[in-house]
């Protein structure tokens, strides 16, 4: 979908997004505010549902909730029919808060701590990705005090490095996540596993990282990930029957972005591991995926209020919005580049070098470098694109800035998924120790 597509203009040239003028969208919710496109969202993960169901009957996909989660967000995943992939307490207690059915959902992490496994273990998540050595130890005594099984997969380093920024690169050899096969840490893994009574060993995981637009990676990882499955079935004797290939398919956040359709890029993946099924003799097992941005990735539009510009002439034209690296930090993370638009002259020529400068006390705080827009003046609205994903989730309140609200948006309706906060909620974990409580007895 080009970019074109996502949004509609009115007739003075102000940007609309399903039907909605920004501007009236702006006095409603205040300023920064996120919008989701509900219509996005759902043809992303009908793709998915569809191309699985063509090629590959036998499968599940959960939606990676850390690109963007909220409670009302997990209802709209559960109508879709996916399952969710949570990585923390805090996830988990979103979505079972959202009433969303334990089974459908996995656990990640390559930490998770106590209170994370406690909560997955009690609510009866469907599966935990197990991460370490560590974890199996940590894992086997909470299945024992809390009385309870556990369904869960391996997951795997499969030595595979895709053409992405390194920060966002996890499949390699030298990766903080999962047990390397090269050296035997998975197999090892494996027969620690099968010794837990508690345990249901179901099957293994590997991703190999976000933001992929090749192909290829992801024929070599099931390559690799099925040559190893049907060890463990035959030489480990462990009768496992599935596999997670972990997400990761990019989106388009230039112009010229040209990542792969969710139906080439299942078509890709499922014919590697049918032919890798085929060529070691084993059944092919029930395929997992889990991908977060390219469903929610597209479907999000930052609108910010230009406060001030600054020319400095012969240099830069430095504008500044009323949010930045606290709503959005993936520029100042990963010189992540955002197509970004003057909602409020869609018409006019874009002629201009701009900067775009967020509102923190940090001169790393920006949107963009040298992006060319048309005049910008105070009071104009910016719209950034594709900041659905990994936008919000990652969001901070450094400066004490609060988070911008986030609607969802659909032609006749637009519902709040997130409230903004406001400067009252920034305050409401602070704790006044009591000698400095004021009258507080001088001590001393
Ligand atoms: N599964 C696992 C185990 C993951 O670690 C991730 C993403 C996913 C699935 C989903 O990947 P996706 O389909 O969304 O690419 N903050 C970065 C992205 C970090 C991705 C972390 N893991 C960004 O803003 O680009």
């Amino acid at each position: 979908m080009t970019d074109e597509k996502l949004y509609g203009k009115t007739a003075d040239g102000v940007m609309t997004l399903a039907g909605h003028d920004v501007r009236e969208l702006l006095r409603e919710h205040g300023s920064p505010l996120v919008v989701m496109l509900e219509q996005v969202i759902r043809d992303n993960c009908r793709a998915y549902r569809e191309a699985m169901a063509r090629r590959y009957p036998r499968s599940r996909v959960y939606y990676a909730s850390k690109a963007f989660l909220t409670t009302g967000f997990c209802r709209l995943i559960e109508q879709e029919g996916l399952g969710l992939d949570v990585v923390s307490e805090g996830e988990l207690a979103t979505a079972l808060s959202a009433g969303f059915d334990p089974e459908m959902i996995l656990m990640h992490g390559n930490a998770k701590t106590e209170d994370d496994l406690t909560l997955a273990l009690r609510s009866g998540v469907g599966r935990i990705v197990i991460d370490n050595l560590d974890e199996i130890g940590r894992l086997a005594r909470l299945t024992e005090e809390l009385d309870v099984r556990a369904r869960v997969l391996i997951r795997v380093t499969p030595g595979v490095k895709p053409n992405t920024h390194q920060y966002v690169q996890t499949g390699q050899v030298d990766s903080k996540f999962g047990f390397n096969l090269e050296g035997g840490g998975a197999e090892q893994a494996v027969v620690r596993v099968k010794q837990v009574p508690r345990f249901e060993l179901a099957g293994l995981h590997c991703h190999i990282g976000s933001q992929i637009f090749a192909l290829k990676p992801y024929a070599i990882a099931a390559r690799t990930m099925m040559g190893f499955y049907a060890r463990v079935q035959r030489e480990l004797g462990v009768p496992i029957s599935e596999l997670n290939l972990g997400g990761g398919l990019g989106i388009r956040y230039a112009p010229d972005d040209c990542p792969p359709a969710v139906d080439e890029h299942i078509n890709a993946m499922t014919a590697a591991v049918i032919a890798a099924a085929e060529e070691h003799g084993v059944e092919p097992p029930l395929l997992l995926d889990e991908p977060g941005r390219s469903i929610v990735g597209r479907a999000g539009v930052t609108l910010y209020t230009i406060q001030s510009t600054k020319r400095i002439p012969g240099v830069r034209n430095y504008a500044s919005v009323d949010g930045g690296m606290t709503d959005n930090p993936r520029y100042a993370l990963y010189e992540a580049r955002h197509h970004m638009l003057v909602a409020s002259r869609l018409d006019q020529p874009a002629d201009t070098l701009w900067s775009i400068s967020g509102r923190c006390c940090e001169s790393g705080d920006m949107l963009i470098h040298d992006v060319t827009l048309p005049e910008i003046t105070e009071g104009d609205v910016l719209a950034v694109l594709s900041t659905g994903a990994y936008t919000h989730s990652m969001a901070s309140n450094y400066n004490r800035v609060g988070r911008p609200a986030v609607v969802l948006a659909a032609p006749g309706r637009v519902g709040l998924l997130a409230a903004r906060e406001t400067a009252q909620e920034l305050l409401r974990l602070d704790r006044i120790p009591a000698w400095l409580e004021r009258g507080a007895a001088e001590e001393d």
